[in-house]
C-alpha cells in the first residue's frame, strides 16, 4: 500500500477501535500491573517467551500506542516514551555509556543537557567535549580514540545553529560513534533526523508533541536493537517511564501537530520579519531569514523554519527586561511548542546552570531573548511586541 501521508498516520498510525468495546480512542490504561493466567504463563512473559504486557514501568497499551506512532513519524523501528525529555535524554545516552568513554556534544544545548554532560557525568568517569557543531572540522578535531557518542541539537537551543546531519553523520560513521539528536525544535513535521543517518532521536515531547503545555514528557526513537537495549537496561532500572495518562495527552496532541506546526511556522515567519525590521532589535536569530548565514542548509535539511526565534535587542539586557515585563499578550515563561506565545531570558532562566564562560562559548549572551511563537493570530503577537518595544525605556 502506498506509503500515507504525514498528517493521515498522525491521526491513525499506531490506534486501532478498541476490539471489545469499539471505542475509537485509545483508553487510558491506568493500570500499574497486568494479570497472568497462571504461573507458567509469569514465567513465559518474564522470560520473553510470550509477548504480552507485565507490569507498567516494562510496558502498557497506552504507552505502546504512543511509541508506535513516535517510530512511524520519525520513520525509525521502535520507540520509547519517557516522563521528561530529560528521562529521554539519560535513558538514552547512560544505556550506551560506561566509564572511561568521552563524548562530543553541541557547545549550544539545552541547559539541563549541558549540565548532565558537564557536571554529573564525570562522576561515572565519562567525560565530554563541547564544541561547535555547526562546523564539521570541530566535531572531527574533538574525536578522541575513547570517544563513542556525538550528541547534537539542531537548531540548537537558544541560538538556532544548526548542524549539517548527513556531514556529521558521515564523521561519526567513520569514527563509530553512535549518535544522538535532539529533534525537539523541529519536530518530525519538520525534520528527520534518521533519514539524514543519526541512529537515534530524542525528544523533550513537552513542546510541540504534546502542544498545550500541560504535560512534560520525552520521547527516543531508534532501530530496533538500539530501542531493545534502552529498554531493557536504562529504561528498566532507572525507570523514567511515561504514565498513561501522560501517553494519552501526547496522543492526542499529536493529531494536530501538522497544523499546529503549519500556523506556528507561518506566524513566526511574520514575526521574525517585523523583529529584523525594528529599529530597537539589533539581531535576530531564525534560520528562516534569507540573510541568515545558514539558510541555504535550513532549506536543504528542514521542510520548515518552526516557531523559535531568539534575538538581542539594542540595550542588551536592561533592554530585553523591559521588554519581557511590558508583554500583555505574551506569557513570561520558559518552555516552548505551546499554542501560546512564550517569551523567556536564556542567560537568566533555561541556561542559568551555564557558568559565563560557557554561556558566551555557546553564543547566550546576557541581552539575549527566546521567542516560541504560538498559533495565536499574529497580528495580535505583532502588536504585542510592538507596544513593549515601544514603552522601553
Ligand atoms: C531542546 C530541549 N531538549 C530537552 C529538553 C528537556 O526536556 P524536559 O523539560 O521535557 O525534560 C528541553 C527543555 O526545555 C529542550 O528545550
Amino acid at each position: 500500500m502506498k506509503k500515507l501521508g504525514v498528517n493521515t498516520r498522525l491521526v491513525h498510525s499506531g490506534e486501532k477501535p478498541c476490539p471489545v468495546t469499539g471505542a475509537l480512542r485509545m483508553p487510558i490504561y491506568q493500570t500499574a500491573t497486568f494479570v497472568f493466567e497462571n504461573v507458567e504463563q509469569g514465567a513465559r512473559r518474564f522470560s520473553g517467551e510470550e509477548e504480552g504486557y507485565i507490569y507498567t514501568r516494562l510496558g502498557n497499551p497506552t504507552q505502546n500506542a504512543l511509541e508506535v506512532k513516535m517510530a512511524d513519524l520519525e520513520g525509525g523501528d521502535a520507540a520509547i516514551a519517557t516522563a521528561s525529555g530529560m528521562a529521554a535524554i539519560t535513558s538514552a545516552t547512560m544505556a550506551f555509556l560506561e566509564q572511561g568513554d568521552h563524548v562530543v556534544s553541541s557547545e549550544a544545548v539545552y541547559g539541563c543537557t549541558h549540565s548532565l554532560f558537564k557536571e554529573l557525568f564525570p562522576r561515572w568517569g565519562i567525560n565530554v567535549s563541547f564544541v561547535n557543531t555547526s562546523d564539521p572540522g570541530e566535531i572531527e578535531e574533538a574525536i578522541r580514540p575513547e570517544t563513542k557518542m556525538l550528541y547534537l541539537e539542531s537548531p540548537a537551543n537558544p541560538t538556532m545553529a544548526l548542524v549539517d546531519m548527513e556531514k556529521a553523520a558521515e564523521i561519526a560513521r567513520r569514527h563509530n560513534l553512535k549518535t544522538i539528536f535532539d529533534n525537539t525544535f523541529m519536530t518530525p513535521y519538520y525534520q528527520l533526523p534518521l533519514q539524514r543517518g543519526m541512529d537515534i532521536v530524542i525528544h523533550s515531547a513537552t513542546k510541540y508533541i504534546g502542544g498545550h503545555g500541560d504535560v512534560v514528557a520525552g520521547i527516543i526513537v531508534g532501530n530496533e536493537e538500539d530501542i531493545n537495549h534502552i529498554r531493557g537496561t536504562t529504561l528498566k532500572d532507572f525507570g523514567g517511564i511515561i504514565s498513561p495518562f501522560n501517553a494519552w495527552l501526547l496522543l492526542r496532541g499529536l493529531k494536530t501537530l501538522g497544523l499546529r506546526m503549519e500556523r506556528i511556522n507561518s506566524n513566526c515567519q511574520e514575526v521574525a520579519w517585523f523583529l529584523h525590521d525594528h529599529p530597537r532589535v539589533e539581531k535576530v536569530y531564525y534560520s528562516g531569514l534569507a540573510d541568515h548565514p545558514q539558510h541555504e542548509l535550513a532549506k536543504k535539511q528542514m521542510d520548515g523554519f518552526g516557531g523559535m526565534i531568539s534575538f538581542e535587542l539594542k540595550g542588551g539586557f536592561s533592554a530585553g527586561k523591559n521588554l519581557m515585563e511590558e508583554l500583555e499578550l505574551c506569557s513570561l515563561a520558559v518552555s516552548l511548542g505551546d499554542v501560546d506565545t512564550l517569551i523567556q531570558h536564556p542567560a537568566s532562566m533555561t541556561h542559568s546552570v551555564l557558568d559565563e564562560k560557557d554561556q558566551i562559548e555557546a553564543g547566550i549572551t546576557p541581552g539575549l531573548v527566546r521567542l516560541s511563537v504560538g498559533i495565536e493570530d499574529v497580528q495580535d503577537i505583532i502588536a504585542d511586541l510592538e507596544c513593549g518595544l515601544d514603552r522601553i525605556e
